[in-house]
């Protein structure tokens, strides 16, 4: 298929690009290179430097390349910030967004696999969060990825655009060429592992009372491949559809840092903090429904394997792509 995917130079973007493009997908790359890089656009592509916010170039590249199914993953995705501007949030991932899909229809292109999150549900009542689960997001920028799936429902009913939200946990690992480099690291693995390398001294632990068995958070890590074979089912999924993407399994920040220190041989000095403010302690997905419906299965199926791939790429591109 001819897929047009939008933040293809972002972390998640350039690794599912990647993947399509193994599998013979005819791949161009829509990007502004705000948060995203030049050396993590998989070079068999084409790429376009563009801004959502730019209506021409987002519907002339649209009318130009009339591709079959578009991927979107440019958003800005840093909880934290967005509780200190929201404007960008809702700008970015709203109006932006917004663009994209007027573009789409005026190309007649009708067919997309949006990146969404477990932050439209805030912190659940119980956990495996299911697509059943209430989403009371308590952030902007899960507001703003709630919204534009609101936005999407509309747009099927009235337009017939046929879209697959795909609500990641939370995304980690690398493949061999592309990996996790924010220019500001705020993420627990990356950040552990750039103790590992000797970049930094040690590793904050943001809250240790949580009431977990070990004191700390658990989240739900699932490896950027599994991500990545979920996006290609989406692009077959017979309708619009919503689903959760995790491994069902829980990982404290404590069994994230003990883990690298298998994988990696360091020590990994820890200091712990307290906690940062809007981190809820337990985020687990069930996943049966894409099981059940595209017939998803995770390959990565513990920590290790996943830290182990991204400690792999780590050592390779110990400066990220900046070397
Ligand atoms: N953490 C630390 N030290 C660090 C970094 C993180 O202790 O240096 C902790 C956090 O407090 C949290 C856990 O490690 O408990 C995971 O934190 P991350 O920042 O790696 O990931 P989040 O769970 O905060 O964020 C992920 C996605 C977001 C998404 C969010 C939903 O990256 O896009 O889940 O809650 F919005």
């Amino acid at each position: 298929m001819k897929i047009l995917v939008v933040g293809g130079a972002g972390y998640i973007g350039s690794i599912c690009a990647e993947v399509l493009l193994d599998q013979k997908h005819d791949v161009a790359i829509l990007d502004n290179l705000s948060d995203g890089h030049r050396r993590a656009v998989d070079p068999r592509a084409e790429f376009i430097e563009g801004d959502l916010g730019d209506r021409k170039t987002t519907a002339d590249t649209l009318a130009r390349l009339r591709p079959e199914a578009v991927m979107h993953f440019a958003a800005s995705a840093l909880v934290g910030e967005s509780m200190l501007n929201p404007s960008k949030y809702f700008r970015n991932n709203i109006a932006n967004g917004l663009n994209l899909l007027d573009a789409m229809l005026a190309a007649e292109v009708r067919r997309l696999v949006f990146s969404s999150t477990c932050a439209t549900f805030g912190p659940p009542e119980r956990v495996p969060i299911d697509e059943e689960t209430p989403q009371r997001p308590i952030n902007p920028y899960g507001e703003s990825k709630l919204a534009f799936e609101k936005i999407l429902r509309w747009y099927d009913a009235i337009h017939g655009l046929r879209f697959v939200s795909l609500r990641y946990f939370n995304a980690a690992g690398a493949s061999e060429k592309f990996g996790e480099d924010h220019r500001c690291e705020t993420h627990l693995i990356p950040n552990v592992l750039k103790v590992a390398l000797g970049q930094k001294k040690h590793v904050e632990i943001f809250g240790t009372d949580y009431e977990t068995p070990d004191g700390t958070c658990i989240r739900d890590y699932i490896h950027i491949i599994d991500l990545a074979h979920a996006h290609i089912l989406a692009l077959q999924a017979p309708g619009s559809a919503f689903y959760n993407l995790g491994t069902g399994g829980g990982s404290s920040v404590r069994e994230v840092i003990e883990s690298c220190r298998k994988i990696t041989g360091k020590p990994i000095p820890v200091m712990e903090k307290s906690r940062r403010p809007g981190d809820p302690l337990r985020l687990i997905a069930s996943s049966e429904k894409i099981k059940g419906e595209l017939g998803w299965r995770p390959r990565f199926q513990t920590l290790d394997a996943i830290v182990d791939s991204a400690w792999k790429w780590h050592q390779k591109f110990p400066r990220g792509y900046e070397d």
